[in-house]
């Protein structure tokens, strides 16, 4: 089942100014279909109204620890029974102290306290309150609980001042409660992933490049983060945003993403390679711009460095190389082929002919290809494509099963 839909969340808000962007929040989980309950604190209710968040969930919220409206009984208990992960946001230093000391003095933090599920603590204050040493040992001590804390952002704050403490953003809390519901089968391990293509300069305007988009080397460094790992990501030229916690290092040409994945790859455990390199460039690069008057009927190219093969060559003992193809017939063979000859692990050969699938688009349909065999999937998202990769990853690290 894709994203958060379907999952039972318990939204928990506290008394900040940042309460409105929770509305967003609230908005984006619902657009994603997830089963929204929500809990306010009496705090939190003075800067927005519950009206707003109990016509958006389409629940009524949830207030008083004393409400004794007939199905409200033992609402602290009954909260989080009925969800699968609590969020509180934002959370306030008021909240996260009164959480850190076990205090149940509120509905909210007397559901917390009750709770056997996954809590995600999304903290926004003024960056005074939460560097003080109080407020980092009370979130020291929500982590030992092990509440996962997404950190807040630095920047201009409500009060005027600049620095730590503003909300942090959706997609990094949306990404902290995806990896409550992923197996963390990739702890330990650091993956090096590329995405998008490389651009060849002609001159100073004009480039040669290809269609990649960088959503599925993208999707394979997100699924890759959610299961724990480490996550190094060498990205072409492409129009995405860096996904939170992932160390993402941008580079134009081949050259360029040769550099920096043999600068890393040498202690990475798992290498992906879904960039689409281009394999060859331009001879030269003008000074200036050619005129059509100066253009012979010709363009002088050169091969690129193959930078999978390059890899393939010099491996260290137990890395699992994986290589991407895109392909439009034979698909087998030719995973086969570049499996053999790149010296590769696995090779994900795309089918480049289907509307939905390959470049550019949110789909795609691959055959996983290995020494033993080929397992065809399914037309997928690009992120349910990436988790089946990372799985057979794992089959492959952990023995000789093949896919
Ligand atoms: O980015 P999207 O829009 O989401 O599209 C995804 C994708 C279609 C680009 C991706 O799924 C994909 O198929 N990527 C690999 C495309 C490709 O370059 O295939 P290839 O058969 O030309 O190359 C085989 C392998 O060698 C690839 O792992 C490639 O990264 C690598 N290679 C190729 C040439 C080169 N000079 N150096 C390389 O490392």
């Amino acid at each position: 089942m894709p994203g958060l839909h379907g999952k039972r969340i318990l939204l928990g808000i506290t008394g900040s100014i940042a309460a409105y962007k929770a509305v967003e929040w609230l908005r984006s989980l619902v657009k994603e279909e997830a089963d929204v309950t929500v809990a306010m604190t009496e705090a939190a209710e003075r800067f927005v109204s519950p009206l707003t968040f109990s016509a958006l969930s389409g629940h009524g919220v949830h207030r008083d620890l004393f409400d004794e409206a007939p199905d409200r009984v033992m609402a602290h208990i009954n909260l989080s029974r009925e969800a699968d992960a609590i969020l509180v946001a934002p959370a306030t230093a008021q909240t996260i102290a009164r959480l850190a000391h076990g205090m149940a003095d509120n509905l909210l933090t007397a559901a917390i306290l009750a709770a056997r599920i996954p809590v995600v603590i999304c903290p926004a204050m003024n960056s005074f309150m939460l560097n003080h040493p109080a407020t980092q040992d009370n979130i020291r001590r929500l982590e030992s609980f092990g509440y996962r804390i997404v950190q807040p952002n630095s920047g201009e704050l409500a009060c005027g001042e600049v620095g730590d403490g503003r909300l942090a953003d959706w997609d990094a809390a949306r990404e902290a409660l995806l990896s409550l519901f992923q197996p963390d089968d990739l702890k330990g391990m650091t993956v090096l992933i590329t995405a998008g293509p490389t651009r060849e300069a002609l001159d100073p305007a004009r480039f040669l490049s290809n269609r990649s988009s960088g959503k599925m080397g993208f999707a394979l460094a997100r699924t890759a983060r959610r299961r724990d790992a480490e996550v190094v990501l060498v990205a072409g030229p492409v129009q995405l945003s860096d996904p939170p916690g992932i160390e993402v290092m941008r580079v134009t040409t081949a050259e360029e993403m040769r550099q920096a994945v043999v600068g890393r790859a040498a202690v990475a455990d798992v290498v992906v390679k879904s960039a689409a390199v281009a394999d060859f460039r331009p001879a030269a690069i003008a000074g200036h711009k050619i005129k059509k008057t100066q253009y012979g009927g010709h363009l002088d190219m050169v091969k690129n460095p193959d930078i999978l093969a390059e890899l393939g060559a010099h491996r260290p003992l137990g890395q699992i190389l994986v290589g991407f193809a895109a392909e439009s017939q034979d698909h087998v063979s030719e995973g086969q082929r570049k499996l053999r000859e790149k010296n590769a692990d696995l090779m994900v050969v795309n089918d480049i002919l289907g509307v939905q699938t390959g470049f550019d688009v949110e789909t795609n349909q691959v055959t996983l290809v290995d020494c033993r065999g080929s397992v065809a999937l399914p037309l997928l998202s690009k992120e349910e494509t990436a988790d089946r990769i990372w799985d057979a990853v794992v089959q492959l690290r952990s023995g000789p099963a093949g896919i």
